[in-house]
């Protein structure tokens, strides 16, 4: 997983919690890299798991949940990090449309050993979109929080449903987003 993700959720949790207890939960989590992340290395994911299991035991915050808060914290982080994403306009649904297409395809450019899930357009009506996440690494609290963070970002009425398809490690996620009529 690249650094930036690690730089950004340690980032987060020095401004929501505290510094101390950001170097609590990297002294807990045992990592094998330390702890010293640089924004464009690439670090084992399981180190992102290590890191949020131990804030969610130091927080008493379900691990789910910071996932979510995290993943909204990230979007904002990523409107700043990455402007020229945002420099054409959008709005939510033609920018989620094209997550696997234009935006983790650019990201893959730049960093070529990337860890991306993938996201399917399952329907695409001006009323509704529906997309299925899929990913080995099962980030799915993660990308229920960016996707928040991009409703936030964009505005506009849209509720978020999410239904989990299949069961086990073949599991999937279904994300239905409706405009709400004006
Ligand atoms: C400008 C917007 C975005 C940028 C620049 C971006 C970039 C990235 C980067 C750099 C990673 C880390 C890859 C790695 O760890 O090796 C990542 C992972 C991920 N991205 Fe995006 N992303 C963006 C928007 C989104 C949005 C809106 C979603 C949700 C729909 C999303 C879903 C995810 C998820 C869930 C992961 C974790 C890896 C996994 O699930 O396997 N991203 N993204």
């Amino acid at each position: 997983m690249k650094g930036i993700v690690f730089t950004e959720f340690l980032e987060m949790v020095e401004q929501r919690f505290s510094a101390n207890l950001a170097d609590d939960i990297i002294d807990d989590a045992n990592l094998p890299s330390g702890g010293a992340y640089t924004a464009i290395g690439t670090y084992p994911h399981e180190e992102m798991v290590a890191l949020v299991q131990a804030l969610a035991a130091r927080s008493g915050i379900a691990l789910p949940d910071l996932l979510r808060t995290f993943g909204q914290h990230l979007f904002g982080r990523f409107v700043v990090a990455y402007p020229g994403f945002f420099s054409h306009p959008h709005d939510a649904f033609s920018f989620l449309s094209g997550i696997e297409v234009i935006i983790h395809a650019e990201v893959r450019k730049l960093y070529p050993d990337a860890e991306l899930p993938h996201f399917a357009v399952e329907s695409h009506t001006p009323q509704q979109l529906v997309l299925r996440y899929r990913s080995g690494r099962h980030f799915e609290d993660l990308a229920q929080g960016l996707i928040e963070g991009c409703l936030a970002h964009f505005g506009g009425g849209i509720t978020l449903h999410r239904e989990q398809v299949d069961a086990g490690p073949g599991r999937s996620e279904r994300f239905t987003l409706t405009r709400q009529a004006a």
